[in-house]
């Protein structure tokens, strides 16, 4: 169960009638469907209505996939990466001990970055994941090339049909036209469902499960917080408190942007996720807050002495998970040369919360408030109830923000200026 708390001299002056008297309205317009972007609220019940066959199909072929090859590269930007590599990344660690290897190319159009995953495929017997709801995507469009001709140095055509796994729209885009036509294996990416939202689709959950993580547990915690986040009640529904306090911070005490903060480096990943789901559903009309993301106690040598005494334009979200997979224990040094006997015996996770505890104190007390999210321990289950509280906590949040959460006209404009450069018709 996640738990919200919130500390800092601003919350207790934040004025609640505005939004008190919003919760069933937007409520409503969530669950109905009635608000602006209805046609992309699928995800709000897609986990408790997907269908058996489907969970079984993904899972077979994770596991043929990871009997027939040693590693997969999923190709895939902005939606269709970021939930994908935030749960792996939070589940399997960032040097995973398992032989069948993750990459993630398409989502940069970086020379050094490609060639070197390039490189490091042309080693391996690779499969593809391509991801795309369009299917005309630029960055993930060229990877994909990049990665076939990859395998055709060594292989036929034929062989494409066996490595190549295409999740896309039902019937619209290139990428559909292509993997019609070519053979690939498909899975489809609901039409009411935008990128942001798709990690619990086909999208996130064929890499999730190559990477040996269970996507039934990882598909329970997504149904539980279908009944636990769209409760029409602040004080029982912490996902919509959440998007509320945001939304109050942002208007009343004028707060230009909130920093996710997470105490653990595996975690980063879902903050970069968070980044993508609040500023690209919010960031229009001129308003919003700009999400950033910092991991502690890392960017405390770094960012610290801002936010303990620069600009105070940030409040943070600490995502605080209180047990650790791992456990260290800091051994006793008889003489104790480098004197830290002090916290000898005590675990590293120890410290690092005391770490935590402390900063919150030192922030707060200072002049940026923060609000903790936090969940005891998080497996495949927790980690599907966290996502979805952070849905529902988005689309409540920009609602009471009067935008669209669910589309993103702006990133048409460098697209359409980037293709003019390149000379495409
Ligand atoms: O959230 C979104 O809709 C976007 O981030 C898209 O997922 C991203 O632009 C990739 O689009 P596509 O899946 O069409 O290649």
């Amino acid at each position: 169960m996640i738990k919200l708390t919130s500390t800092g001299k601003d919350f207790s002056q934040l004025k609640w009638d505005k939004v008190n008297s919003s919760v069933k309205e937007i409520a409503k317009k969530i669950d109905n469907r009635t608000g602006e972007g209805a046609d992309f609220l699928g995800w709000t019940n897609y986990a408790s209505k997907l269908d058996p066959k489907l969970i079984k199909d993904i899972e077979t072929t994770a596991k043929e996939i990871r009997s027939n090859f040693d590693s997969l590269v999923v190709i895939g930007i902005g939606g269709s990466y970021l939930g994908a590599k935030a749960v792996i990344d939070a589940i399997n660690g960032l040097y995973p001990n398992d032989n069948f290897e993750i990459f993630f190319l398409g989502q940069t159009m970086s020379t050094n970055y490609t060639k070197q995953v390039l490189n490091k495929l042309r080693n391996k017997n690779f499969a593809i994941n391509v991801i795309s709801k369009s299917g005309t995507t630029l960055e993930p469009s060229l990877a994909f090339r990049l990665c076939k001709n990859l395998l055709l140095e060594k292989h036929d055509k034929e062989y494409l049909k066996k490595a190549i796994y295409a999740t896309t729209d039902s019937s619209k885009g290139l990428l559909r036209k292509e993997a019609d036509t070519n053979g690939y294996k498909t899975f489809v990416i609901p039409d009411d469902v935008g990128g942001r939202f798709s990690v619990i689709t086909p999208v996130g959950l064929l890499p999730i499960a190559c990477a040996d993580i269970s996507i039934k547990d990882f598909i329970k915690g997504v149904i539980e917080g279908e009944k636990e986040y769209s409760i029409a009640d602040l004080e029982k529904n912490p996902a919509y408190k959440y998007g509320a306090l945001r939304y109050l911070l942002y208007s009343q005490k004028h707060y230009a942007s909130e920093m996710y903060i997470t105490y653990e480096p595996q975690y980063k990943s879902i903050i970069e996720w968070l980044k993508q789901l609040f500023d690209e559903s919010e960031g229009k009309d001129n308003k919003a807050l700009l999400c950033s993301s910092a991991v502690f106690s890392t960017d405390l040598h770094s960012l610290g002495q801002f936010i303990q005494e620069g600009s105070p334009c940030l409040f943070e979200t600490i995502l605080w998970v209180e047990e650790s997979n791992e456990k260290i224990e800091i051994p006793f040094v008889k003489g104790d040369e480098d004197q830290l006997n002090f916290v000898a015996k005590k675990t590293l996770n120890y410290v690092n919360t005391q770490a935590y505890k402390a900063t919150l104190d030192a922030h707060t007390s200072s002049h940026t408030p923060a609000n903790v999210i936090s969940i005891k321990k998080l497996d495949a289950k927790a980690l599907g109830n966290l996502l979805y509280f952070f849905f529902r906590a988005c689309a409540f949040s920009a609602y009471l923000l009067n935008v669209n959460p669910f589309n993103q006209p702006g990133v048409e404009v460098y697209k359409k200026k980037m293709f003019t450069l390149l000379g495409r018709k």
